[in-house]
Parts: C-alpha cells; sequence; structure tokens
C-alpha cells in the first residue's frame, strides 16, 4: 500500500504548485513543514479550512513550520479559488499566505496514500482525503493524520500538536491527554530516577498507584 510511515524521509517529490514548481525538500528548507491535502478547490468544508489556516499563518511562522496545500485541481483552479478564500475571510485582494500543490494527475495522492475511495466525482475518479503531514527539519516524517473528506478538521489541533512535537524532539518528555502549552508533562518511561532527577531541574512528581510500579512521572518542562 502506497503512503509514509513515521520515521520514512517524505519523498522528495517535484510538483508545480501556486509558486511555480518545487522541490519539495528545497522548499522546505531548514525548517518543519506541514502538508495538507484537501478534496477539491471550490467545496465549502475545504474552504472554510483553508481559510482558517490562511488566518493562523502567523501561529505556523512563530513555530518554524512551512505551509503548503494540496489538492487535485489545477494551478489555474487554485488560484482563483484562492480569491473565495481569501474574500471568504474578508480580505479581498490579500494573496493567499502558503502555496497550493496542484496534483491533477493524482501522482501524489496516490504515492501518498492519500486518495478516499469513498468519495467519487462526477468522472468516477476519487477524491483526495483530508491528510496531515508534520516533516521535521530531519525530513522525516513526524505525524500523519488522515480525515475523510466529509469532516473537517481543527487547525488548533494542528498547532497543538506541533507544539508537543517540537518539545518532545528536544526533551526526553512525552504530552499526556488534552497537553496544552504550559501544562505539565509525563518523563518518558526508559529514564531512570536518576537520569529523571538530573535532566529535570524543575522537580519530578511520581503518582502512587495501586501496581506500585512509579511510571506516571510528571514535570514542568
Ligand atoms: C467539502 O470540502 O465541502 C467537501 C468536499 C468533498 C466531499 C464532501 C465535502
Amino acid at each position: 500500500m502506497p503512503g509514509v510511515l513515521l520515521g520514512d524521509v517524505f519523498p522528495n517529490f517535484e510538483a508545480e504548485t501556486t509558486i511555480g514548481r518545487i522541490k519539495f525538500h528545497d522548499f522546505l528548507g531548514d525548517s518543519w513543514g506541514i502538508l495538507f491535502s484537501h478534496p477539491r478547490d471550490f467545496t465549502p468544508v475545504c474552504t472554510t479550512e483553508l481559510a482558517c489556516a490562511a488566518g493562523i499563518t502567523g501561529e505556523f511562522k512563530k513555530r518554524g513550520v512551512k505551509m503548503i496545500a494540496l489538492s487535485i485541481d489545477s494551478v489555474e483552479d487554485h488560484t482563483n479559488w484562492s480569491k473565495d478564500v481569501m474574500a471568504f475571510n474578508g480580505e479581498t485582494g490579500t494573496p493567499l499566505p502558503f502555496p497550493i500543490i496542484a496534483d491533477d494527475k493524482r501522482v501524489l495522492s496516490v504515492q501518498l496514500g492519500m486518495l478516499d475511495p469513498d468519495e467519487i466525482d462526477k468522472d468516477g475518479m476519487p477524491l483526495t482525503a483530508r491528510c496531515v503531514f508534520v516533516i521535521g527539519p530531519d525530513k522525516k516524517l513526524k505525524l500523519s493524520i488522515l480525515y475523510p473528506a466529509t469532516t473537517g478538521r481543527n487547525f488548533d489541533e494542528l498547532l497543538r500538536v506541533i507544539d508537543s512535537l517540537q518539545l518532545t524532539a528536544q526533551k526526553k518528555v512525552a504530552t499526556p491527554v488534552n497537553w496544552k502549552p504550559g501544562d505539565k508533562v509525563m518523563v518518558i518511561p526508559s529514564l531512570s530516577e536518576a537520569e529523571a532527577t538530573a535532566l529535570f531541574p524543575n522537580g519530578v512528581t511520581c503518582k502512587e498507584l495501586p501496581s506500585g510500579k512509579k511510571y506516571l512521572r510528571y514535570t514542568q518542562p
């Protein structure tokens, strides 16, 4: 089955986009990257998603994450659709602040395992699902999320997971359920008590459990 798995080097594909032809790794440079796919241009849920993404580009920039979208229409369609997206945001005349890949031959959608077999166009061809790939500065896949065409994504959640990915890439911690930046984090299980004490100057607290096992260890990063 085509697709990219966590830890794989993300394909260094070439593609036409609304900012010209790109080679993906050159586009990313040394940054983190987020690639999010859409079923089709000029569709309602996709328009709300792209508009939301455009409205919070500053948040992605702050985190050093380059944004790029993809759908299975042409550059010309993407350029025209972008005008609708920005008008939806009340910013008529402002360009969309990130490029869109034109995957009108579905080459990337097949290579990256992004097609949704339940969403068929008038020609009987599958549309793209709502995929999200977060790529690290080492060009490896750090996170993938796959939603069907009929369910729009939560871009606040995407920022939250990027915060977790960037924190856990730097420190030997993991973020618990519903974690938000500023909350306590968990010490990863592979660290010994002595290593944890040495690594976390803010201290480590351990929750007592019926098993007596000391694995629920919190620290303030
Ligand atoms: C939408 O973006 O609104 C959409 C696209 C394809 C199928 C269902 C909804």
